[in-house]
């Protein structure tokens, strides 16, 4: 075989999707390749895919036309396509795109290595969920944040969700394992660690002999010398039972913000969408976090235009937005996917037009309420880490609040520094602020 020496790799999605890219550009550098600067540089082109909306198929394909230009300028380019749209239609990949070369799983990144140091490269698919992607090598796209995979997979079956039938079902990793990854993280200077999974507090459970659970490893991790902060996405309401909750308020690096996945507030539309919680329990779920972490900060996902979601139905979206007052929402519309439960509910659909409608007054509530939250924040002084310059403004930096909030901010600080920062401003999305050194000097 040929070699081939450079790679690109393009990501799409969610950040577990980030996470198997950290992990499959590290696996390729151990291989020998390194990183080209642009796809066109490249010998071998790989995407990381999604599919959990119809946008994040058709923003893939235009991409992926375009490698197939590349490829016809120079055969001996190899195209690699993984993730969940890859999974999601399997074999079909190589008959809608005969120049694809190898295409994979979420659960089979690791083959990959073995497609490219195989003799024979004739078109060939992985599909079978084999492994964790986290017992590969990382490349971080900064040094000082880094995802640690806690479980793959999801055992619910929201009607309107793709991704059960793309990574397949739960598997945690164990305990130790985890732990000694995450220590291994911190000596190489991870200050931020992200775990993720599907549905992270439903975590241990499946583990033998010795089930475990998200709490107790949220408490191993927490004595880990130099991880300052924790975070994690997606817990699911379900399992946000009060001892996660008490992680908030007991550990010092678990960080004060919690995602919550709302999806609707009608507790008709919950149910059709299979999310096994209603409205009220919901706000319980609310009342219970913030008892014990008043000051938390709170961040959902909401579908709007779900199939048969009435006008009065919708309107208990904006009650509970309102009601909340989420200091940030992810608003999505709904988007029928192949395979699922309510891509049959074709007789309901929202027409187009409701559902933007609807999208733009959820927005405004969600926008609004997140303004009024952020004032909270305005006067006090925060560790902000620093990840940048500002994307608006490069005089200024940009970081993180431990509520992850972005901070826009004068100061002289460096990417990976954490710095007390007095904020002066709050919009919806972003605080602005001074570093307390120069607030001091006048
Ligand atoms: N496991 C996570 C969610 C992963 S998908 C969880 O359960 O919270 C991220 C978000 O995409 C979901 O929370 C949902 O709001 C949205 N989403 C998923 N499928 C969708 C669809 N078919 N149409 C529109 N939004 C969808
Ligand atoms: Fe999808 Fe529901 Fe599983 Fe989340 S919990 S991944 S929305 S099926
Ligand atoms: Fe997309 Fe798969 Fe993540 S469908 S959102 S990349 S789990």
């Amino acid at each position: 075989m040929a070699p081939h020496k450079s790679f690109h790799v393009t990501t799409f999605g969610c950040q577990m999707n980030e996470h198997d890219s950290e992990r499959m550009k590290g696996m390729l550098e151990s291989l020998g390749y390194r990183e080209a600067p642009e796809r066109a540089a490249a010998d071998l082109i790989l995407f990381n895919t999604c599919s959990i909306r119809e946008k994040a198929d058709e923003r893939f394909i235009a991409h992926l036309h375009e490698a197939k230009h590349l490829k016809r300028a120079d055969p001996t380019r190899v195209i690699g396509v993984g993730g969940c749209w890859a999974q999601s239609l399997k074999d079909e990949v190589f008959a809608r795109f005969p120049f694809v070369d190898v295409a994979f799983g979420p659960g089979q990144v690791h083959r990959l290595a073995e497609f490219l140091t195989s003799d024979s490269l004739s078109a060939q698919g992985y599909f079978e969920f084999e492994g964790f992607t986290g017992h590969l090598p990382a490349k971080r796209a900064r040094e000082f944040q880094g995802w640690m995979q806690i479980s793959v997979g999801c055992n619910l079956r929201c009607s309107y969700c793709i991704v059960p039938s793309t990574r397949g079902r739960e598997v945690s990793r164990p305990i130790d394992e985890l732990v000694a990854e995450a220590e291994k993280s911190a000596a190489e200077g991870v200050y931020e660690l992200t775990l993720l999974g599907q549905n992270v507090n439903s975590y241990g459970r499946d583990l033998r002999p010795q089930p475990s659970s998200f709490s107790e490893l949220l408490r191993r991790l927490d004595s880990i010398e130099g991880l300052g902060r924790i975070r994690y996405t997606s817990p699911h309401p379900k399992d946000m039972r009060e001892d996660v909750i008490r992680c908030h308020a007991e550990l010092e690096s678990l960080c004060p913000h919690i995602h919550l996945p709302l999806q609707a507030g009608s507790s008709r539309v919950l149910k059709e969408m299979r999310r096994t919680y209603d409205r009220a329990r919901y706000m319980d779920r609310v009342a219970l976090i913030r008892e014990h972490v008043p000051d938390v900060s709170l961040t959902t996902d909401i579908i709007v235009g779900f199939p048969g979601e009435t006008e009065a139905e919708f309107r208990e979206t904006l009650e509970v937005a309102d009601e909340v007052g989420f200091d940030s929402a992810f608003t999505f519309i709904y988007s029928p996917r192949r395979g699922t439960e309510a891509a049959t509910f074709e007789d309901r659909f929202v027409p187009h037009e409701v559902q933007v409608e609807r999208m733009e007054r959820l927005v405004e509530v969600v926008q609004r309420r997140a303004r009024e939250r952020a004032q909270r924040f305005v006067g006090r002084t925060v560790d902000v880490l620093v990840e940048g310059t500002s994307r608006t403004d490069p005089s200024r930096l940009r970081g993180r609040t431990p509520h992850n909030k972005v901070v826009n901010f004068e100061g002289l600080a460096g990417p990976g520094e954490v710095v007390p920062v007095v904020v002066t401003k709050a919009t919806s999305q972003t605080l602005l602020g001074e570093e307390r050194l120069l607030a001091r000097a006048g």
